[in-house]
Protein backbone atom coordinates (compact mmCIF):
# COMPACT_ATOMS: atom_id res chain seq x y z
CA UNK A 1 0.00 0.00 0.00
CA UNK A 2 2.12 3.33 -0.90
CA UNK A 3 -0.75 6.05 -0.65
CA UNK A 4 -0.40 7.45 2.64
CA UNK A 5 -4.38 8.30 2.76
CA UNK A 6 -4.91 4.47 2.46
CA UNK A 7 -2.83 3.52 4.94
CA UNK A 8 -4.27 6.16 7.55
CA UNK A 9 -7.47 4.69 6.51
CA UNK A 10 -6.37 1.23 7.00
CA UNK A 11 -4.81 2.41 10.23
CA UNK A 12 -8.13 3.48 11.45
CA UNK A 13 -10.57 0.50 10.18
CA UNK A 14 -8.11 -1.59 12.23
CA UNK A 15 -8.44 -0.01 15.46
CA UNK A 16 -12.36 0.60 14.77
CA UNK A 17 -12.62 -3.25 14.55
CA UNK A 18 -10.72 -4.08 17.33
CA UNK A 19 -13.12 -0.80 19.37
CA UNK A 20 -16.29 -2.92 18.24
CA UNK A 21 -14.69 -6.28 19.12
CA UNK A 22 -13.60 -5.14 22.64
CA UNK A 23 -16.74 -3.09 22.96
CA UNK A 24 -19.04 -6.63 22.23
CA UNK A 25 -16.90 -8.26 24.70
CA UNK A 26 -17.34 -6.06 27.61
CA UNK A 27 -21.03 -6.36 26.84
CA UNK A 28 -21.08 -9.94 27.42
CA UNK A 29 -19.08 -9.82 30.50
CA UNK A 30 -22.00 -6.96 31.97
CA UNK A 31 -24.41 -8.97 31.38
CA UNK A 32 -26.10 -11.42 33.30
CA UNK A 33 -26.03 -14.37 31.03
CA UNK A 34 -23.31 -16.55 32.16
CA UNK A 35 -22.59 -20.37 31.38
CA UNK A 36 -24.55 -22.10 33.61
CA UNK A 37 -22.15 -23.68 36.31
CA UNK A 38 -22.81 -26.96 35.32
CA UNK A 39 -21.23 -26.87 32.08
CA UNK A 40 -17.84 -26.43 33.82
CA UNK A 41 -15.70 -29.40 34.24
CA UNK A 42 -18.77 -31.91 32.39
CA UNK A 43 -17.70 -34.29 29.85
CA UNK A 44 -17.37 -33.32 26.64
CA UNK A 45 -20.60 -35.17 25.45
CA UNK A 46 -22.65 -33.73 28.51
CA UNK A 47 -21.11 -30.06 27.30
CA UNK A 48 -22.32 -30.95 23.70
CA UNK A 49 -25.81 -31.76 24.47
CA UNK A 50 -25.96 -28.44 26.60
CA UNK A 51 -24.85 -26.38 24.09
CA UNK A 52 -27.23 -28.02 21.78
CA UNK A 53 -29.94 -27.54 23.98
CA UNK A 54 -29.22 -24.20 24.78
CA UNK A 55 -29.17 -23.09 21.44
CA UNK A 56 -32.20 -24.46 20.70
CA UNK A 57 -33.95 -22.66 23.30
CA UNK A 58 -32.51 -19.26 22.13
CA UNK A 59 -33.96 -20.60 18.32
CA UNK A 60 -36.83 -21.11 19.72
CA UNK A 61 -37.39 -17.92 20.75
CA UNK A 62 -36.93 -16.77 17.21
CA UNK A 63 -40.52 -15.45 16.06
CA UNK A 64 -41.65 -14.75 12.07
CA UNK A 65 -40.40 -11.43 11.83
CA UNK A 66 -42.80 -8.40 10.37
CA UNK A 67 -41.38 -7.32 6.85
CA UNK A 68 -38.37 -4.81 6.99
CA UNK A 69 -37.15 -2.83 4.26
CA UNK A 70 -34.26 -1.10 5.98
CA UNK A 71 -31.11 -2.06 8.75
CA UNK A 72 -31.13 -5.06 10.98
CA UNK A 73 -34.16 -6.35 11.82
CA UNK A 74 -34.82 -5.49 15.56
CA UNK A 75 -33.61 -8.74 17.40
CA UNK A 76 -32.78 -7.72 21.09
CA UNK A 77 -33.25 -10.55 23.08
CA UNK A 78 -35.14 -10.95 26.41
CA UNK A 79 -31.84 -11.25 28.49
CA UNK A 80 -31.06 -8.16 27.68
CA UNK A 81 -34.08 -6.42 27.42
CA UNK A 82 -32.75 -4.56 30.82
CA UNK A 83 -29.79 -2.98 29.27
CA UNK A 84 -31.00 -1.02 26.03
CA UNK A 85 -26.97 0.00 25.98
CA UNK A 86 -25.48 -3.33 24.46
CA UNK A 87 -27.31 -3.50 21.03
CA UNK A 88 -26.38 -7.49 20.66
CA UNK A 89 -28.31 -10.55 20.16
CA UNK A 90 -28.52 -13.09 22.06
CA UNK A 91 -27.04 -16.10 20.52
CA UNK A 92 -23.68 -12.87 20.00
CA UNK A 93 -23.71 -12.23 23.88
CA UNK A 94 -23.70 -16.72 24.13
CA UNK A 95 -20.95 -17.03 21.78
CA UNK A 96 -18.95 -13.58 23.02
CA UNK A 97 -19.21 -14.79 26.42
CA UNK A 98 -17.13 -17.82 26.10
CA UNK A 99 -14.44 -15.20 25.05
CA UNK A 100 -11.25 -14.12 27.44
CA UNK A 101 -8.49 -11.61 27.17
CA UNK A 102 -6.61 -14.23 25.36
CA UNK A 103 -8.14 -14.01 22.59
CA UNK A 104 -8.56 -10.50 22.44
CA UNK A 105 -4.66 -10.54 22.92
CA UNK A 106 -4.69 -13.14 19.74
CA UNK A 107 -6.69 -10.21 17.30
CA UNK A 108 -5.19 -7.54 18.66
CA UNK A 109 -2.04 -9.22 17.60
CA UNK A 110 -3.10 -9.86 13.88
CA UNK A 111 -3.13 -6.79 11.40
CA UNK A 112 -5.03 -8.52 8.46
CA UNK A 113 -4.28 -6.84 4.42
CA UNK A 114 -7.14 -4.54 3.95
CA UNK A 115 -8.97 -4.90 0.43
CA UNK A 116 -9.60 -8.25 0.22
CA UNK A 117 -12.58 -8.90 -2.01
CA UNK A 118 -15.78 -9.96 0.06
CA UNK A 119 -13.84 -9.87 3.50
CA UNK A 120 -16.52 -8.34 6.22
CA UNK A 121 -14.82 -6.70 9.72
CA UNK A 122 -15.41 -8.91 12.36
CA UNK A 123 -18.39 -7.32 13.61
CA UNK A 124 -20.34 -7.09 10.42
CA UNK A 125 -19.47 -10.67 10.12
CA UNK A 126 -21.02 -11.50 14.08
CA UNK A 127 -24.00 -8.96 13.45
CA UNK A 128 -25.57 -11.55 10.84
CA UNK A 129 -26.46 -13.77 13.43
CA UNK A 130 -28.58 -10.85 14.80
CA UNK A 131 -30.39 -11.29 11.26
CA UNK A 132 -32.46 -13.95 13.33
CA UNK A 133 -35.19 -15.15 10.74
CA UNK A 134 -32.38 -15.90 8.54
CA UNK A 135 -30.24 -17.70 10.96
CA UNK A 136 -33.04 -19.54 12.27
CA UNK A 137 -33.84 -21.11 8.85
CA UNK A 138 -30.48 -21.83 8.09
CA UNK A 139 -30.35 -23.45 11.51
CA UNK A 140 -33.29 -25.55 10.68
CA UNK A 141 -32.31 -26.51 7.25
CA UNK A 142 -28.95 -28.25 8.96
CA UNK A 143 -30.87 -30.32 11.42
CA UNK A 144 -32.24 -31.66 8.88
CA UNK A 145 -29.97 -32.37 6.27
CA UNK A 146 -27.80 -33.79 8.71
CA UNK A 147 -30.38 -35.83 10.24
CA UNK A 148 -31.39 -37.10 7.13
CA UNK A 149 -27.51 -37.80 5.97
CA UNK A 150 -26.65 -39.73 9.65
CA UNK A 151 -30.14 -41.70 9.07
CA UNK A 152 -29.41 -42.87 5.81
CA UNK A 153 -25.67 -43.98 6.39
CA UNK A 154 -26.56 -45.19 9.92
CA UNK A 155 -25.09 -48.72 8.19
CA UNK A 156 -21.52 -46.98 6.75
CA UNK A 157 -20.96 -44.79 10.10
CA UNK A 158 -19.18 -42.70 7.53
CA UNK A 159 -18.44 -39.21 8.19
CA UNK A 160 -20.20 -36.08 7.04
CA UNK A 161 -18.12 -33.75 5.14
CA UNK A 162 -19.41 -30.02 5.43
CA UNK A 163 -17.61 -26.62 4.20
CA UNK A 164 -18.99 -23.49 6.37
CA UNK A 165 -17.78 -21.08 3.47
CA UNK A 166 -17.43 -17.43 4.93
CA UNK A 167 -17.82 -18.41 8.45
CA UNK A 168 -17.49 -15.89 10.14
CA UNK A 169 -16.34 -15.05 13.48
CA UNK A 170 -18.74 -16.79 15.47
CA UNK A 171 -19.19 -19.70 12.89
CA UNK A 172 -22.61 -20.77 13.91
CA UNK A 173 -23.46 -22.84 10.81
CA UNK A 174 -20.68 -25.10 11.37
CA UNK A 175 -21.11 -25.70 15.40
CA UNK A 176 -24.68 -25.75 14.93
CA UNK A 177 -23.79 -28.91 12.36
CA UNK A 178 -21.24 -30.20 14.83
CA UNK A 179 -23.75 -30.62 17.80
CA UNK A 180 -26.37 -32.61 15.49
CA UNK A 181 -23.88 -35.05 15.22
CA UNK A 182 -20.13 -36.35 15.52
CA UNK A 183 -19.82 -37.83 12.50
CA UNK A 184 -20.11 -34.26 11.28
CA UNK A 185 -16.41 -32.87 9.82
CA UNK A 186 -16.93 -29.11 8.99
CA UNK A 187 -14.13 -26.98 7.17
CA UNK A 188 -14.45 -23.30 8.01
CA UNK A 189 -13.13 -20.91 5.42
CA UNK A 190 -13.06 -16.97 6.77
CA UNK A 191 -11.38 -14.47 4.64
CA UNK A 192 -10.42 -11.86 7.63
CA UNK A 193 -7.91 -13.16 9.41
CA UNK A 194 -9.10 -12.13 13.22
CA UNK A 195 -12.49 -13.38 12.50
CA UNK A 196 -10.94 -16.91 11.84
CA UNK A 197 -8.71 -16.72 14.87
CA UNK A 198 -11.98 -15.60 16.54
CA UNK A 199 -13.39 -18.21 15.11
CA UNK A 200 -10.68 -21.19 15.69
CA UNK A 201 -11.08 -19.94 19.88
CA UNK A 202 -14.70 -20.35 20.28
CA UNK A 203 -14.33 -23.96 18.18
CA UNK A 204 -12.07 -24.59 20.62
CA UNK A 205 -13.66 -23.56 24.04
CA UNK A 206 -16.81 -25.38 23.17
CA UNK A 207 -14.86 -28.86 22.63
CA UNK A 208 -15.44 -29.32 18.93
CA UNK A 209 -12.02 -28.77 17.98
CA UNK A 210 -11.83 -32.30 16.46
CA UNK A 211 -14.79 -31.43 14.52
CA UNK A 212 -14.64 -28.43 13.24
CA UNK A 213 -10.86 -26.52 11.49
CA UNK A 214 -10.65 -23.28 10.48
CA UNK A 215 -9.09 -21.79 7.64
CA UNK A 216 -7.79 -18.47 7.11
CA UNK A 217 -8.30 -17.87 3.37
CA UNK A 218 -10.28 -17.00 0.26
CA UNK A 219 -12.78 -19.53 -0.81
CA UNK A 220 -12.10 -19.07 -4.27
CA UNK A 221 -8.43 -20.15 -3.59
CA UNK A 222 -9.50 -22.86 -1.65
CA UNK A 223 -8.91 -26.42 -2.54
CA UNK A 224 -9.95 -30.12 -1.56
CA UNK A 225 -9.64 -33.00 -3.70
CA UNK A 226 -12.57 -33.97 -5.88
CA UNK A 227 -15.78 -35.68 -4.21
CA UNK A 228 -15.34 -34.16 -0.74
CA UNK A 229 -18.08 -32.54 0.91
CA UNK A 230 -21.53 -34.01 1.11
CA UNK A 231 -23.11 -30.24 2.10
CA UNK A 232 -22.12 -26.70 1.11
CA UNK A 233 -23.18 -23.84 3.36
CA UNK A 234 -22.26 -20.64 2.70
CA UNK A 235 -24.13 -17.49 3.43
CA UNK A 236 -22.40 -14.84 1.80
CA UNK A 237 -25.39 -13.18 0.14
CA UNK A 238 -27.29 -10.47 0.28
CA UNK A 239 -30.57 -9.65 -1.15
CA UNK A 240 -30.85 -10.04 -4.64
CA UNK A 241 -27.47 -10.50 -5.06
CA UNK A 242 -26.76 -6.70 -4.88
CA UNK A 243 -23.48 -6.93 -3.59
CA UNK A 244 -21.80 -10.05 -2.66
CA UNK A 245 -20.76 -12.88 -4.25
CA UNK A 246 -22.36 -16.27 -2.98
CA UNK A 247 -23.12 -17.39 -6.45
CA UNK A 248 -18.90 -17.22 -7.10
CA UNK A 249 -18.17 -19.24 -4.01
CA UNK A 250 -20.89 -22.09 -4.79
CA UNK A 251 -19.76 -22.20 -8.15
CA UNK A 252 -16.06 -22.64 -6.77
CA UNK A 253 -17.13 -25.25 -4.23
CA UNK A 254 -18.86 -27.36 -6.80
CA UNK A 255 -15.59 -28.91 -8.09
CA UNK A 256 -15.10 -30.25 -4.84
CA UNK A 257 -18.50 -31.83 -3.77
CA UNK A 258 -20.01 -35.69 -4.32
CA UNK A 259 -22.95 -36.19 -6.79
CA UNK A 260 -25.77 -35.91 -4.36
CA UNK A 261 -23.92 -33.34 -2.09
CA UNK A 262 -26.32 -30.47 -0.89
CA UNK A 263 -26.23 -26.46 -1.26
CA UNK A 264 -27.77 -24.06 1.21
CA UNK A 265 -29.20 -22.04 -0.32
CA UNK A 266 -30.11 -24.06 -2.71
CA UNK A 267 -31.96 -21.75 -4.87
CA UNK A 268 -32.59 -18.63 -5.34
CA UNK A 269 -35.38 -16.19 -6.96
CA UNK A 270 -34.67 -12.65 -7.41
CA UNK A 271 -37.99 -10.43 -7.71
CA UNK A 272 -38.45 -6.66 -9.37
CA UNK A 273 -40.59 -4.44 -8.84
CA UNK A 274 -41.27 -0.73 -9.00
CA UNK A 275 -43.42 2.05 -6.67
CA UNK A 276 -44.12 5.53 -7.99
CA UNK A 277 -45.45 9.06 -6.82
CA UNK A 278 -48.24 10.03 -9.66
CA UNK A 279 -49.34 13.81 -10.08
CA UNK A 280 -53.11 12.38 -10.22
CA UNK A 281 -54.82 10.10 -7.76
CA UNK A 282 -55.40 6.88 -9.86
CA UNK A 283 -58.78 6.19 -10.52
CA UNK A 284 -58.89 2.45 -9.75
CA UNK A 285 -56.23 -0.29 -8.96
CA UNK A 286 -54.69 -1.15 -5.66
CA UNK A 287 -55.42 1.07 -2.42
CA UNK A 288 -53.05 3.86 -2.54
CA UNK A 289 -51.46 5.71 0.29
CA UNK A 290 -51.42 9.24 -0.24
CA UNK A 291 -48.85 11.16 1.15
CA UNK A 292 -48.12 15.28 1.11
CA UNK A 293 -44.79 16.19 -0.42
CA UNK A 294 -43.99 20.08 -0.37
CA UNK A 295 -47.08 21.51 -1.57
CA UNK A 296 -48.69 19.19 -4.30
CA UNK A 297 -50.50 15.57 -3.66
CA UNK A 298 -48.57 12.88 -4.40
CA UNK A 299 -50.17 9.00 -4.46
CA UNK A 300 -47.70 6.05 -3.28
CA UNK A 301 -47.70 2.82 -5.28
CA UNK A 302 -47.58 0.73 -1.94
CA UNK A 303 -45.26 -1.79 -2.82
CA UNK A 304 -44.83 -3.10 1.01
CA UNK A 305 -47.98 -3.98 0.96
CA UNK A 306 -47.53 -6.68 -1.81
CA UNK A 307 -43.93 -8.03 -0.96
CA UNK A 308 -45.29 -11.29 -0.27
CA UNK A 309 -47.14 -11.49 -4.04
CA UNK A 310 -46.22 -14.80 -6.14
CA UNK A 311 -44.10 -14.67 -9.61
CA UNK A 312 -47.57 -14.15 -11.39
CA UNK A 313 -47.50 -10.22 -9.72
CA UNK A 314 -48.30 -7.80 -12.17
CA UNK A 315 -45.65 -4.99 -11.85
CA UNK A 316 -46.96 -1.59 -12.03
CA UNK A 317 -49.93 -3.26 -9.06
CA UNK A 318 -46.53 -2.65 -6.82
CA UNK A 319 -46.06 -6.83 -6.55
CA UNK A 320 -42.92 -8.32 -7.14
CA UNK A 321 -42.22 -10.25 -10.45
CA UNK A 322 -39.68 -12.69 -10.72
CA UNK A 323 -36.71 -11.97 -12.98
CA UNK A 324 -34.11 -14.66 -12.32
CA UNK A 325 -33.72 -17.97 -10.69
CA UNK A 326 -30.51 -19.03 -9.57
CA UNK A 327 -29.37 -22.84 -8.27
CA UNK A 328 -25.64 -24.21 -8.06
CA UNK A 329 -26.30 -25.77 -11.58
CA UNK A 330 -27.48 -22.68 -13.51
CA UNK A 331 -25.27 -19.65 -12.56
CA UNK A 332 -26.57 -16.29 -13.79
CA UNK A 333 -24.34 -14.04 -16.03
CA UNK A 334 -26.44 -11.00 -15.34
CA UNK A 335 -29.48 -10.28 -14.13
CA UNK A 336 -31.82 -8.39 -15.82
CA UNK A 337 -35.44 -7.37 -15.36
CA UNK A 338 -38.52 -5.79 -17.56
CA UNK A 339 -41.39 -3.47 -15.71
CA UNK A 340 -43.71 -1.38 -16.92
CA UNK A 341 -44.62 1.58 -14.80
CA UNK A 342 -47.39 4.62 -14.68
CA UNK A 343 -50.91 5.80 -15.98
CA UNK A 344 -50.71 6.99 -19.14
CA UNK A 345 -50.72 10.43 -19.01
CA UNK A 346 -49.19 11.23 -15.66
CA UNK A 347 -45.53 12.73 -14.96
CA UNK A 348 -44.23 11.00 -11.92
CA UNK A 349 -41.08 9.55 -10.14
CA UNK A 350 -40.51 6.21 -9.72
CA UNK A 351 -37.92 3.56 -7.92
CA UNK A 352 -36.49 0.59 -9.38
CA UNK A 353 -36.29 -2.60 -6.00
CA UNK A 354 -34.75 -6.00 -6.10
CA UNK A 355 -35.88 -8.63 -3.18
CA UNK A 356 -35.26 -12.34 -3.04
CA UNK A 357 -36.55 -15.62 -1.76
CA UNK A 358 -34.19 -17.67 -0.53
CA UNK A 359 -34.05 -21.51 -0.28
CA UNK A 360 -32.33 -23.91 1.64
CA UNK A 361 -32.83 -27.89 1.31
CA UNK A 362 -35.18 -29.29 3.94
CA UNK A 363 -36.55 -32.75 4.29
CA UNK A 364 -39.36 -33.53 6.46
CA UNK A 365 -38.40 -35.59 8.61
CA UNK A 366 -41.68 -38.15 8.78
CA UNK A 367 -41.80 -38.60 4.92
CA UNK A 368 -38.41 -38.11 4.28
CA UNK A 369 -38.88 -36.35 1.55
CA UNK A 370 -37.10 -33.19 0.11
CA UNK A 371 -38.59 -29.89 0.62
CA UNK A 372 -37.57 -26.80 1.01
CA UNK A 373 -36.89 -24.31 3.84
CA UNK A 374 -38.13 -21.11 2.70
CA UNK A 375 -37.18 -17.39 3.48
CA UNK A 376 -39.66 -14.87 2.23
CA UNK A 377 -39.24 -11.54 0.94
CA UNK A 378 -38.14 -8.92 3.56
CA UNK A 379 -37.74 -11.48 6.11
CA UNK A 380 -34.31 -11.40 6.33
CA UNK A 381 -31.32 -9.03 5.17
CA UNK A 382 -30.77 -11.52 2.81
CA UNK A 383 -34.15 -11.36 1.32
CA UNK A 384 -35.09 -7.57 1.88
CA UNK A 385 -35.97 -4.84 -0.80
CA UNK A 386 -33.05 -3.06 -2.46
CA UNK A 387 -33.36 -0.13 -4.70
CA UNK A 388 -31.48 0.55 -7.78
CA UNK A 389 -30.01 3.63 -7.39
CA UNK A 390 -28.25 3.86 -10.96
CA UNK A 391 -28.11 8.06 -11.58
CA UNK A 392 -31.56 8.96 -10.76
CA UNK A 393 -32.02 11.23 -8.24
CA UNK A 394 -32.46 9.97 -4.91
CA UNK A 395 -33.42 6.99 -6.82
CA UNK A 396 -36.28 7.95 -8.09
CA UNK A 397 -36.28 7.86 -12.20
CA UNK A 398 -38.45 10.70 -13.80
CA UNK A 399 -41.15 10.11 -16.41
CA UNK A 400 -43.86 11.55 -18.54
CA UNK A 401 -46.50 8.79 -18.70
CA UNK A 402 -46.67 5.04 -18.86
CA UNK A 403 -43.16 3.38 -19.97
CA UNK A 404 -41.33 0.61 -20.01
CA UNK A 405 -38.25 -0.30 -17.97
CA UNK A 406 -35.70 -1.78 -18.48
CA UNK A 407 -32.35 -3.00 -15.84
CA UNK A 408 -29.47 -4.87 -15.77
CA UNK A 409 -26.81 -6.01 -13.49
CA UNK A 410 -23.67 -8.23 -12.88
CA UNK A 411 -24.62 -10.41 -9.66
CA UNK A 412 -22.54 -8.49 -6.38
CA UNK A 413 -22.59 -5.40 -8.94
CA UNK A 414 -26.23 -3.52 -8.24
CA UNK A 415 -24.34 -0.44 -8.02
CA UNK A 416 -23.42 -0.47 -11.63
CA UNK A 417 -27.28 -1.11 -13.13
CA UNK A 418 -27.94 -0.45 -15.79
CA UNK A 419 -31.52 1.26 -16.67
CA UNK A 420 -33.05 1.65 -19.28
CA UNK A 421 -36.63 3.65 -19.68
CA UNK A 422 -39.06 4.51 -22.89
CA UNK A 423 -42.47 5.67 -23.60
CA UNK A 424 -44.26 2.22 -24.97
C1 LIG B 1 -22.63 -12.48 5.58
S1 LIG B 1 -21.25 -12.98 6.58
C2 LIG B 1 -21.87 -14.51 7.22
C3 LIG B 1 -21.23 -14.95 8.52
C4 LIG B 1 -21.77 -16.25 9.10
N1 LIG B 1 -21.55 -17.36 8.18
C5 LIG B 1 -23.25 -16.15 9.36
O1 LIG B 1 -24.00 -16.54 8.45
O2 LIG B 1 -23.68 -15.70 10.40
C6 LIG B 1 -20.14 -13.48 5.30
C7 LIG B 1 -18.76 -13.85 5.79
O3 LIG B 1 -18.05 -14.38 4.66
C8 LIG B 1 -16.73 -13.88 4.62
N2 LIG B 1 -16.31 -13.89 3.21
C9 LIG B 1 -16.82 -13.18 2.19
N3 LIG B 1 -16.16 -13.45 1.03
C10 LIG B 1 -15.22 -14.37 1.34
C11 LIG B 1 -14.23 -15.05 0.59
N4 LIG B 1 -14.07 -14.83 -0.72
N5 LIG B 1 -13.44 -15.94 1.22
C12 LIG B 1 -13.60 -16.19 2.56
N6 LIG B 1 -14.51 -15.57 3.32
C13 LIG B 1 -15.31 -14.67 2.73
C14 LIG B 1 -16.85 -12.48 5.22
O4 LIG B 1 -15.61 -12.02 5.74
C15 LIG B 1 -17.91 -12.69 6.30
O5 LIG B 1 -17.33 -13.04 7.52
Amino acid sequence: MTDPSEALKAQADDAQELREFESLLKSARLTRLQLPPRIRGASPEVKREQYKREIDEMLGRITYPEPFTEGVPQAIPKPFESSPKHKFCELEMYFAQMLDDETLRLVKSITPERGKKGAFPVMGGIKCLGDLWRTKCFAQSIQEVVADFCKRTAHTNEPMSVVDAGSGAFPFMAMYAALQDPRVRVTCIEHNPRAAAIAKAIVDKMGLGSQIEVVAGDILQFKRPKDTFDLVISETMNSAFATEYLQDHMTHLRDFTKPAAKFMPERVEIYAGVSGFWDTAPSSGPPKQQIRLDTSNYYFLNIEQKLTASSQGQDNTGSWKKVATWTPEAPLDTIKGQLTVGPEEDKFGFKIHVASRVYLPGVDQTTGESRPVEIAPERSLITSRQDILNDAYNGLFYTEGKEVVEFSYKPGELEDAWVSHKRQ
